[in-house]
């Protein structure tokens, strides 16, 4: 979903701008521009498809005089929202005279109205973009002599909708404007530099000190430091953080590609997940950002967990967590959905929002609709400083480290896990007992070498993988906790394979889906020895009867899988609870080598992107 970077200081501008662009990649786009500014005026390139193309066209085409003495700039990544992917519609955009060159993420809802306005008073746009009324506007408010913040402020004054910007002016060679609004913008702060970046991975090469902007808050950056303001041109405050990770930890270590790193790294990631945070004497969970005292935990009267995507399927797993473990009702809610279906939240709900970049927009918004209904509100999210862990107050790291696959794998598996430490934490303020508690607690222990079980039986999976890598169509299947497992492991093989997977409750089959079954339309189906096998079982023959082929994932020493399945993946025995987890660690796998066989894009598949901050 888009990225912004922008530099102010003493190293080369487009180098540093361009780096920062190939750190964002994984965000997903279709385009990329770059403007960079000395005592010369201004460059400016813009081009379709990938950043190296970008970067080839400047070192090829820009003085290499200019390209050395240049300490100032900005560049994107474009996620298409307005305007076909062609290079007229990457940014940077600029205004009229040429003077003020932007890079916009988000959307401006009121950009129709503000171009017409525009364009009445003489205004002539070269784009589809509605970024580009915002470049206007600013140029507008830019008289000779005045200052570009408060050219900024102004046009944004005008602006619905949503933005991270970073704004040059070609008379002010030493600085740039910042402004978000639902759209994330990170200041590294660095020794006589400073850049802006959609996110860390830009930044924490050159800087672990960094300030999250705020909504409505803008900032004049230069290579001193910065100056806060909010919209209205007033000073603010904002404190400086630290980034808990290396630059190391978002390079691919010699893997292929980022999502198998991920994959590998998940026992690592759970242990980080778990490190901490449980507490054996009273067979409990620590969640320091929890802080609710145990009256007040006792207090909650439901749960509402919310999210999108793969953190959806989370959200439907710590249902039944919360409702088996600590006897609370617990909805699950599409985030998206959530906001515009006027839900009935009351005092005693606590809302989870679940989200892995912590800025995704239709979970934001319902986690304001949530809040501004009433309700105590908790964030699960793995990027520190995000916006719905910064507005939830309340909340849980995962600390599963940047993940950069477009494909959530690490994450899922520790939201899976924090979920579960959560729901421990509540029923031991309710019903569960200290028994059940430790049993629990050793579980969660040993979760990080039984993933480390999975992931050992990668060669096998892949030759599995080999068999299904030509399917056009593929089927998913589980009940209980398994049946979000089998969404998440269909999820994971459309998104990098562009097989057109579905999953399915194994009961729904004969309800409809069973209709498109036959000798080309295999069947992953989650068999795992927890309560519900042997229905699925039954549901598996079924499939069998209609000529289906069946990959099944089975509980290591199940020696009757060869009866019901062509092929079986063997994964370690665990409770129903974390059947899921052992099990989309398996599936994770088999999507992987699915996609790298029909030779996919898997770390930036067509169409997606990382982090969706658009509704
Ligand atoms: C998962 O593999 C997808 N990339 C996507 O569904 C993702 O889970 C969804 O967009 C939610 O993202 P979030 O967890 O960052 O909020
Ligand atoms: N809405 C803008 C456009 O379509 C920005 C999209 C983005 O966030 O990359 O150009």
């Amino acid at each position: 979903m888009c990225g912004i970077v922008g530099y102010v200081g003493h190293e080369k501008a487009v180098d540093v701008l361009i780096g920062g662009l190939q750190r964002l990649e994984y965000r997903g786009y279709d385009s990329a521009g770059i403007a960079v500014l000395n005592q010369g005026g201004m460059h400016l390139a813009r081009s379709v498809g990938k950043v190296r193309q970008l970067a080839d066209l400047v070192y090829r085409d820009w003085d290499a005089q200019f390209i050395a003495a240049a300490r100032v700039g900005i560049a994107h990544t474009r996620w298409a929202t307005h305007g076909p992917p062609i290079e007229r519609n990457a940014h940077p955009q600029v205004d009229g005279a040429g003077r003020i060159a932007m890079v916009h993420n988000g959307i401006i809802e009121n950009y129709k109205a503000l171009q017409q306005r525009l364009q009445a008073g003489g205004h002539v746009f070269k784009s589809d973009t509605d970024s580009e009324v915002l470049a206007h506007l600013i140029g507008e408010y830019y008289t000779d002599g005045n200052d570009l913040l408060r050219a900024v402020c102004a046009a944004l004054g005008q602006v619905e909708g949503t933005y991270g910007i970073a704004v040059l002016a070609c008379d002010q060679p030493d600085r740039l404007v910042v402004a978000r609004r639902g759209s994330p913008i990170v200041l590294g702060l660095g020794h006589d530099e400073t850049i802006v970046a959609s996110d860390a991975s830009a930044i924490v090469a050159h800087t672990d000190q960094v300030i999250y902007l705020n909504d409505d808050d803008v900032a004049v950056v230069g290579a001193d430091g910065v100056e806060m303001r909010n919209i209205h041109n007033v000073p603010v405050s904002r404190e400086v953080s630290r980034i808990d990770w290396d630059a190391k930890a978002a390079e691919k270590d010699g893997f292929d590609h980022f999502m198998l790193k991920e994959i590998f790294e998940q026992p690592e990631a759970l242990r980080n997940t778990i490190r901490g945070r449980l507490d054996q004497r009273q067979a409990t969970a620590i969640i320091s950002g929890l802080a609710l005292s145990p009256r007040e935990m006792a207090d909650i009267q439901r749960v509402v967990l919310m999210g999108c995507g793969t953190s959806l399927h989370a959200a439907m797993v710590g249902e039944y967590f919360f409702e088996d473990l600590a006897d609370l009702p617990a909805d699950v809610e599409q985030a998206a959905e959530f906001r515009y279906r006027n839900p009935i939240i009351q005092s005693r709900d606590l809302a989870i929002a679940i989200s892995q970049s912590g800025e995704t927009a239709d979970t934001l918004a319902a986690v304001r609709e949530a809040k501004h209904k009433g309700a105590l509100v908790a964030g699960v999210c793995n990027v520190v400083g995000s916006t719905i862990a910064r507005e939830t107050g309340l909340g849980v790291y995962l600390h599963a480290g940047p993940e950069i696959g477009v494909a959530s794998t690490k994450a899922f598996t520790s939201q899976l896990l924090v979920l579960f430490m959560m729901a421990l934490k509540f029923g031991r303020c309710r019903r569960l007992s200290r028994e059940v508690g430790l049993g629990l607690c050793d579980e969660i222990e040993k979760i990080p070498e039984l993933v480390r079980k999975v992931i050992d039986h990668n060669d096998l999976i892949a030759e599995v993988a080999a068999a299904y890598s030509q399917a056009e169509d593929f089927f998913y299947i589980g009940r209980g906790y398994l049946y979000p497992a089998a969404l998440e492991g269909a999820l994971k093989l459309k998104e990098i394979s562009y097989i057109h997977a579905e999953g399915y409750h194994a009961a729904e089959l004969k309800h409809g889906p069973i209709a498109l079954l036959q000798e080309n339309v295999p069947v992953m189906a989650l068999l795992c020895d927890v309560p519900g096998k042997e229905k699925t079982v039954g549901n598996v023959e079924e499939c069998k009867a209609r000529r289906a082929p069946v990959v099944a994932i089975v509980t290591e020493g199940d020696e009757a899988a060869a009866e019901y399945a062509d092929h079986a993946i063997p994964v370690p025995r665990t409770s129903k609870y974390l059947a899921p987890l052992v099990s989309v660690v398996a599936m994770q796998i088999f999507a992987y080598h699915v996609a790298r066989l029909r030779g996919c894009e898997i770390d930036q598949p067509r169409n997606l992107a990382k982090s969706v901050t658009v509704e």
